[in-house]
C-alpha cells in the first residue's frame, strides 16, 4: 500500500473527530495559527484562492471572508464532506497536492494548512502549487515542524507531541496510530531551513517565514516572480 493510499484512507477515518482533536490540542490555538495564514496571504476581494489540503474546510472558510472565490482541493472525500457542511457555498473538489487538477496560472493565491508534511513527493506537490499560481501570486503554507536543537523548550514539545498527543488523539479519535503519525511526520518533516531551499529550488522568491507556538508551528510565504 503506497504512503498516499494511507494517507487518505487514515483522514476518512479519522474526519469525524478531527476537528474537535485539533481543537483541544493545540488549545484552540489553530484557529489563530489559520488566520494569520490569510493575512499572511494578503488576500483581496475578487480574487482566486486555492486551498490545498483543505480537509474539513476551516482554512478555506477564513479565506471566504477576504473573497467570494475559493476552491478546496482535497483527497479525502470524508473530510470533504464536513468541509460542504462547514461552508455550504463552499467549490470543493476531489483532487491529489501532486497532480493539481487545474490549469497553469489561474489563482491569485494558493494557502494550505497542515498539507506539506503529508504529501508523498513535496517537492513534487510544491511544484505543482507554483504551477498554478499566478505571476506576482502569495503563495503560504502552514504545518509544524520538527524542533530545533536550539529550541529552550524542546524536551517539553516532544514529549507533548509523543505522549499527550497520541493519548488525546485516542481519547477523542478512538486512533491513537494517527496521532503517533503526527509525531513521527513533525519530527521527520523538512527544518526551517531545508524548507527555505526547497521553496526557492520551486520558484518562489521573497521567502519569509513565521513561527507559532514554542517553535512546533511555521508559516511559510513565498511569491511566485
Ligand atoms: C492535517 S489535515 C489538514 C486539513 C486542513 N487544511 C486544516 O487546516 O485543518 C491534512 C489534509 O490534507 C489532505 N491530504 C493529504 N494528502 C493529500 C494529497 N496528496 N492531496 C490532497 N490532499 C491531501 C488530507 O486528506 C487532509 O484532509
Amino acid at each position: 500500500m503506497g504512503k498516499d493510499k494511507d494517507i487518505r484512507e487514515m483522514f476518512d477515518r479519522i474526519s469525524e473527530r478531527y476537528d474537535l482533536s485539533n481543537t483541544v490540542m493545540t488549545f484552540g490555538m489553530d484557529r489563530i495559527w489559520r488566520r494569520s495564514l490569510i493575512d499572511l496571504a494578503r488576500i483581496r476581494p475578487g480574487m482566486l484562492v486555492l486551498d490545498v489540503g483543505t480537509g474539513t474546510g476551516k482554512l478555506l472558510k477564513q479565506a471566504y471572508k477576504k473573497t467570494e472565490n475559493g476552491i478546496g482541493l482535497d483527497v479525502s472525500r470524508s473530510m470533504l464532506k464536513i468541509a460542504k457542511d462547514r461552508i455550504e457555498r463552499a467549490y470543493l473538489v476531489e483532487g491529489d497536492a501532486t497532480e493539481i487538477p487545474f490549469k497553469t496560472e489561474s489563482f491569485d493565491r494558493v494557502v494550505s494548512a497542515f498539507l506539506l508534511r503529508n504529501v508523498p513527493d513535496l517537492t513534487r506537490s510544491l511544484k505543482e502549487q507554483v504551477r498554478v499560481l499566478k505571476r506576482d501570486g502569495i503563495w503560504c503554507g502552514l504545518d509544524t515542524m520538527p524542533t530545533s536543537p536550539q529550541n529552550p523548550y524542546g524536551v517539553l514539545v516532544r514529549f507533548y507531541f509523543r505522549k499527550v498527543v497520541p493519548f488525546v488523539g485516542q481519547w477523542i479519535s478512538r486512533d491513537r496510530d494517527a496521532y503517533e503519525y503526527l509525531y513521527l511526520s513533525t519530527m521527520s518533516f523538512k527544518t526551517p531551513q531545508e524548507m527555505k531551499r526547497i521553496l526557492k529550488e520551486v520558484g518562489l522568491r521573497d521567502i519569509r517565514q513565521k513561527t507559532f507556538a514554542f517553535g512546533t508551528t511555521i508559516a511559510y510565504y513565498g511569491i511566485k516572480p
